[in-house]
């Protein structure tokens, strides 16, 4: 199915900026990229470009996702997905490292090229080079009919609507939205069972509700972000499936505010980057309340220790953070969606408070079709 991009998209109804609006499409986004998929009857989805059968589903025995920036940030998101859902081994690479090495290609191998333009040259050379060597690659594209979408033997797509702004936001959003889906299918196909896989469903259907309700705290967040805005640098921190948005969070407030950010699993800050802790390097902590909420809390003592300063993503008031962003809880697989959108409000107000054009960031291209 496609779904046509409506003329009106384009006009900024009525925000100042498109990153801003883009931000606000996400509740209808998220809601396009479910339209029409989810299949109740057997707890399932249907996707309808995939291309792969159910036979050939079970026989993939490991999933590579290649793409470049924000893109190879959903795709870390998709493979945990994919690894807890499906139970297939899944990893992430960046395309723009993948095509200049000279990786084994695997027959059983289900290759994943994400794109939101479908243009990025990095990921299309990806592709080609694996189509060369008789690979099956999907894509999670947004832009229908582009040249990675129509490079790919299928695959889904993304239906954010156009994304103007150079930095990405809902297509982020969308994208690994569209990987939750795709895990979802697999995983029926091979052992989740209905209990979750309606479980799944359940979350997935709460997800535009609970951006609205994110949004609504777009206030407080930008009171955050005048607070924040003045640091020297920014680390982000996140256990597994808080580190993919972390690291996202991280590129998002360097593209858009040009402060100097970092991104660490929270688990290696005490293998060096804690050296840099000191109150005018913040720590914005993602912390879902997973089996690893103990283990991040931790972490959270150790950067007070050093005086630094934290602000906490978190489903409830973190005591050892100075400010604590409250997202709503869904399923833990869905959550780093959720706990990305704030960090989204948050690069976005900095931005507006240092004065960036935050459409068009310094030294930047929407879809970068050179090498
Ligand atoms: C996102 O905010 C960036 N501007 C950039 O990293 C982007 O995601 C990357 O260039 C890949 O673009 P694509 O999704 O169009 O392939």
């Amino acid at each position: 199915t496609t779904v046509e991009w409506e003329a009106e998209s384009y006009d900024m109804g009525g925000h100042d900026t498109y990153m801003h609006k883009e931000i606000h499409e996400q509740v209808d986004a998220v809601d396009r990229v479910l339209r029409g998929r989810i299949d109740d009857r057997f707890s399932t989805v249907h996707l309808g470009g995939l291309n792969l059968d159910a036979r050939e589903a079970r026989g993939v025995r490991r999933v590579k996702i290649l793409g470049c920036g924000s893109a190879y940030h959903t795709g870390l998101i998709g493979a945990q997905l994919i690894e807890e859902l499906a139970r297939i081994p899944a990893d992430a690479e960046p395309a723009s490292e993948f095509r200049y090495r000279n990786p084994v290609v695997d027959p059983d191998t289900l290759y994943i090229a994400v794109s939101q333009s479908g243009e990025t040259y990095d990921t299309l050379a990806a592709v080609q080079e694996l189509k060369r060597k008789g690979a099956r690659v999907l894509g999670v594209i947004n832009v229908v009919g582009s040249a990675i979408a129509r490079e790919t033997d299928g695959g889904v797509y993304v239906h954010a609507g156009p994304e103007v702004c150079v930095v990405s936001t809902k297509c982020f959003t969308n994208t690994a939205v569209a990987f939750a889906l795709l895990a979802l299918h697999l995983g029926r196909i091979r052992d989740l069972s209905v209990a979750d896989g309606k479980r799944i469903i359940a979350g997935l259907r709460k997800l535009p509700e609970q951006i609205a309700e994110v949004l609504r705290g777009e206030e407080e967040i930008k009171k955050l972000a005048t607070e924040y805005a003045n640091a020297k640098s920014m680390m982000f921190v996140g256990r597994v499936r808080g580190y993919p948005v972390a690291r996202e969070a991280s590129l998002k407030l360097k593209e858009v505010s040009y402060v100097h950010a970092e991104a660490y699993p929270a688990s290696e800050l005490k293998h060096g980057p804690l050296a840099l802790i000191e109150p005018e390097v913040p720590t914005v902590a993602v912390l879902p309340d997973d089996d690893l909420l103990e283990k991040n809390r931790a972490t959270l003592e150790e950067i007070k220790a050093r005086s630094g300063r934290i602000l906490a993503v978190a489903h409830r008031e973190q005591a050892k953070a100075d400010h604590t962003i409250v997202v709503p809880r869904n399923e833990v697989e869905l959550d780093p969606i959720l706990m990305g959108i704030p960090l989204q409000l948050l690069a976005y107000h900095t931005a507006l408070a240092l004065g960036r054009d935050i459409d068009k960031p310094r030294n930047l291209a929407k879809s970068v079709t050179v090498e």
